[in-house]
């Protein structure tokens, strides 16, 4: 009888790995996350997702229980703080995989670092155009959630669809994270075969609406990305110039935060509220789309109950899952899958270039979800299309949603075709100006980039620079109309920014 037992203990350790195949190693996770509650990705918000993650894949019984996670959270400032304490360990023990961080500069640098010594880096973040090019410096990057420029494929689709020709991007800069003027640069990288004109202001300056409406009246599609009360400003005075009419095409972008767009997003509670409510009925949002199965009701409660915990109460819409949350926690799995895969060829988690391609043209079941990763390492994305369907009541519905995966528009029965109809059809050639210089007539606002300078930008976003790739700058008029000084600028601005590593 001991003879059967030990024999049958023998056979079970014989068979077991050749069922399930599990491996043991232990891993170090490094994790950049502001520390900031006032970001969506703040370390309060994104941990507790990561740490369930984790417990998930150590239960007992799972293919990768054999992995023991052990997670160090670092700070990150959006600046450099992230890069600092990844330098310091130049001499210690290095990280087997790195997360985040999610603003667009500091991951630049972190990931170069990263890429360099052969560690993966898998982020929500970092979703700028620039990091696309993972040939040299970003190639041990992964996005787990869906860039700018997959974003711009809903407008591509949309554009196709329905003919339009011109689109204005109008954006807020402010200099810093800059994630609007990387959202706009999504839509203008990918849409290189349409008149576009871009126009910014910055954070500090008075909006020029006047000028703004100027430029609305010249093109078809306006594609905004701006704080909330930013765009009712444009909308209600788009609707008071009789914009509104159904001549021109307006959106905003906000991929992130619910609490912002649909309905009710027209209503301050001030006089202007019916107004408002008119003007958005022009208004349509693209946003992420979300989807939701059974198991992410428990998840989406325990990340609810363990930010109560953390003690940040005065935050309405804490408890949801926003997309870098649960892109964290799909990173997690992501990479054990890419792990464990790796190691059944024969290979180690020391081999970043091997562990990191797993992870790539793959597609896997998320917390929310499948997942689908391009061959590129960059996350598939839909998005949804939100539009007002009863003018009477302003409220919101999705009407259309974007497949990245296969590329499909999914128009839902709220669509209403007329509602993206352009009433006018405009000439083809819209009048080009030729001289940047001679536009901007209040040099104080932003600064149109023309379709001159567009161009010649994006012939620079090719051939210029080996760097992190910029496309459109904004500069003030005088800068503008020099275009030494305007190149010595940018590169400035990269080699400050972005060249640390
Ligand atoms: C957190 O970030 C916000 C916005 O970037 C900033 O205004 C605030 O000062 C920061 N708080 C701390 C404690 O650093
Ligand atoms: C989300 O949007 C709401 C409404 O515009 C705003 O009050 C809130 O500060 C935003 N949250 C973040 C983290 O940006
Ligand atoms: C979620 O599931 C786990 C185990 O599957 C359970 O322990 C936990 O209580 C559940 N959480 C909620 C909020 O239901
Ligand atoms: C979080 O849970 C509380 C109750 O515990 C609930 O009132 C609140 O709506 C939840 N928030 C979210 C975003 O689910
Ligand atoms: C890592 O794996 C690749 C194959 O993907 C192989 O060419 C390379 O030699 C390996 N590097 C190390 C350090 O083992
Ligand atoms: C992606 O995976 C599919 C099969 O799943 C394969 O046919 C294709 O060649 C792969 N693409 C790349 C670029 O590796
Ligand atoms: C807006 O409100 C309407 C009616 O209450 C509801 O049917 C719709 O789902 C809501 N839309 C969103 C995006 O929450
Ligand atoms: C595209 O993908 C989506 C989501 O996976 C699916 O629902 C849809 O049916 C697909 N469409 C086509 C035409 O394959």
């Amino acid at each position: 009888m001991p003879c059967f037992s030990a024999l049958c203990v023998c056979f079970v350790l014989l068979l077991s790995p050749a069922l399930t195949q599990t491996f043991s190693e232990d891993i170090q996770v490094l994790v950049f996350l502001p520390q900031n509650n006032s970001y969506l990705f703040s370390n309060a918000r994104v941990a507790p997702a990561i740490r369930y993650a984790q417990q998930k894949l150590e239960t007992a019984g799972g293919a990768y229980s054999g992995f023991h996670f052990t997670i160090q959270f670092e700070d990150s400032d959006c600046l450099n703080d992230a890069l600092y304490r990844l330098v310091d360990r130049s001499c210690g023990l290095k990280p087997d995989l790195i997360l985040g961080p999610v603003c667009e500069y500091e991951a630049a640098a972190v990931v170069r670092l990263a890429s360099h010594w052969n560690i993966p880096v898998i982020s929500a973040g970092a979703l700028a155009a620039g990091f696309s090019n993972k040939n040299s410096e970003f190639s041990h990057l992964t996005r787990i959630a869906p860039s700018y420029v997959k974003m711009a494929e809903t407008f591509s689709a949309m554009f196709e669809h329905f003919t339009w020709r011109s689109a204005l991007l109008v954006y807020q800069e402010d200099k810093e994270e800059r994630n609007c003027y990387f959202t706009v640069e999504g839509i203008y990288h990918l849409m290189v075969d349409l008149h576009i004109k871009t126009y910014s202001f910055s954070r500090d300056e008075r909006m020029d609406t006047e000028d703004i409406l100027h430029n609305i009246e010249q093109t078809e599609v306006v594609i905004m990305c701006m704080p909330a009360e930013k765009i009712r400003e444009i909308m209600l005075a788009a609707h008071r110039r009789r914009l509104t009419n159904g001549n021109h095409m307006f959106f905003n972008v906000e991929l992130f935060n619910a609490t912002s767009y649909g309905n009710g997003s027209w209503k301050k509670g001030d006089k202007y509220d019916n107004d408002a409510k008119k003007a958005y009925a022009s208004l349509n949002t693209v946003t992420m789309l979300r989807t939701v199965k059974p198991e992410f009701e428990n998840f989406s409660m325990e990340m609810n109950k363990s930010f109560k915990n953390s003690g940040f109460l005065d935050c309405n819409d804490c408890g949801s899952v926003n997309m870098f949350v649960e892109g964290f926690h799909d990173a997690m799995l992501l990479y054990a899958i890419a792990l464990h895969e790796a190691m059944k060829n024969g290979f180690s988690k020391k081999n970043g270039t091997e562990v990191t391609s797993h992870m790539w043209n793959r597609t896997f079941e998320g917390i929310a979800g499948q997942v689908s990763m391009d061959a590129n390492g960059d996350r598939n994305g839909d998005f949804s299309l939100m539009s007002m369907t009863n003018v009477e009541a302003g409220t919101y519905e999705v009407v259309a949603n974007y497949f990245g995966v296969n590329g499909t528009f999914q128009l839902l029965p709220a669509f209403n075709t007329d509602h993206f109809t352009l009433k006018v059809k405009y000439k083809e050639h819209l009048e080009i100006p030729d001289k940047s210089c001679e536009l901007g007539v209040s040099a104080m606002t932003g600064v149109i980039v023309g379709a001159v300078l567009g161009t010649a930008m994006l012939i620079g976003f090719y051939f210029f620079r080996k760097n992190y790739r910029i496309t459109i700058e904004r500069r003030t008029h005088t800068e503008e109309c020099d275009t030494g000084k305007h190149r010595q600028l940018r590169e400035d601005s990269i080699r400050s920014n972005l060249s640390a590593a």
